[in-house]
C-alpha cells in the first residue's frame, strides 16, 4: 500500500456540477502516482456521479460517514454494504459527527468493523479540543479513541488514521510541529504498536485541520505523518493540487 496520502473531505459543499468540474480538472492536471493515494470524498448523492468521471483515473473515492448496521429502519442513513463498490475508502468518527451528531468511540468502532467487513478502508478521526489541549490531556484524549476505535480489529492493513485537533478545523488555527509530532507518538503511534506489537503494517497517519499549501509541509515534513486530510481547501482546485504537490515533494525526500 503506497504511503503518501491526501484525502479531501468536501463536507456538504458543492453542487453536482462544481463536484463534477473539481474532479474533472483534478483528473486531468494530477499525474496519476502509484506511490501516493490521492483521495476525495464527496457528498453522499454525488459518489456515482464522480466516479464516472474518475474511471480510469488513480484518483480514490471516500465516502464522509456510514452507519454500522447493513440494513434497516435508519431513516436517512447510509450502509457499508451500499458503499462498498462505490467508493474505496470511509471518513469515520470525524468530530462534526462526534459532536453535532453525538458519535461516541464505541459507535464509530462498530462502523470501523462494519467497514472493513464490508471492504471499505476506514480513515478514523481522532483529536482533541481546545479545553483537552490546555489541560494537557490531549495525547491520553487521542490515545482513549483509537484504542476504543480499534476494538475488535485484528488487521490494520487498510486502517487509517487522520489526527484532527477539533480546534484546529476550518479555524485558520493550526497546532506547532512539535505537538502534533508528540500526540501522534504518544496518543497514536505507541498504542499501535501496544496493541499490534506483531503487526509489520503500521496504519497510514494523517494530519487534518486547516492545511493549505502554506502549512502543508510543516506536517508533511515529519516522518511520522504519511500524509494530509483537507476539508476547506480541498473545495479549490488550485490549492488542493498545490497540497498534493507539496506533500508528495516532502515524501520523496
Ligand atoms: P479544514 O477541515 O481543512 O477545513 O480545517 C479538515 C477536516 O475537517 O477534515
Amino acid at each position: 500500500m503506497p504511503r503518501p496520502m491526501i484525502v479531501g473531505n468536501w463536507k456538504m459543499n458543492n453542487s453536482l456540477e462544481q463536484a463534477l468540474q473539481l474532479v474533472a480538472s483534478l483528473k486531468d492536471s494530477l499525474t496519476p502516482n502509484p506511490n501516493a493515494e490521492i483521495v476525495v470524498c464527496p457528498a453522499f448523492p454525488f459518489v456515482i456521479e464522480v466516479s464516472r468521471v474518475l474511471e480510469n483515473s488513480s484518483i480514490k473515492i471516500g465516502a464522509q460517514n456510514m452507519h454500522s448496521a447493513q440494513s434497516g429502519a435508519f431513516t436517512g442513513e447510509v450502509s457499508g454494504s451500499m458503499l462498498a463498490g462505490l467508493c474505496e475508502y470511509v471518513i469515520l468518527g470525524h468530530s462534526e459527527r462526534r459532536s453535532l451528531f453525538g458519535e461516541t468511540n464505541r459507535f464509530i468502532n462498530i462502523k470501523v468493523v462494519s467497514a472493513l467487513d464490508n471492504g471499505l478502508k476506514p480513515i478514523l478521526c481522532v483529536g482533541e479540543t481546545e479545553q483537552e489541549r490546555d489541560s494537557g490531556n490531549a495525547s491520553t484524549v487521542v490515545r482513549t479513541q483509537v484504542k476504543s476505535g480499534l476494538a475488535d480489529v485484528a488487521d490494520i492493513t487498510s486502517v487509517t488514521i487522520a489526527y484532527e485537533p477539533i480546534w484546529a478545523i476550518g479555524t485558520g488555527k493550526i497546532p506547532s510541529q512539535e505537538a502534533v509530532h508528540e500526540i501522534i507518538s504518544h496518543g497514536i503511534f505507541e498504542v499501535l504498536q501496544e496493541i499490534y506489537p506483531d503487526s509489520y503494517n503500521i496504519p497510514r497517519i494523517l494530519y487534518g485541520g486547516s492545511v493549505t499549501p502554506q502549512n502543508v509541509v510543516n506536517f508533511t515534513a515529519d516522518p511520522l505523518i504519511d500524509g494530509v486530510l483537507v476539508g476547506g481547501a480541498s473545495l479549490d482546485y488550485n490549492l488542493f493540487s498545490q497540497i498534493v504537490a507539496l506533500t508528495l515533494e516532502a515524501k520523496a525526500n
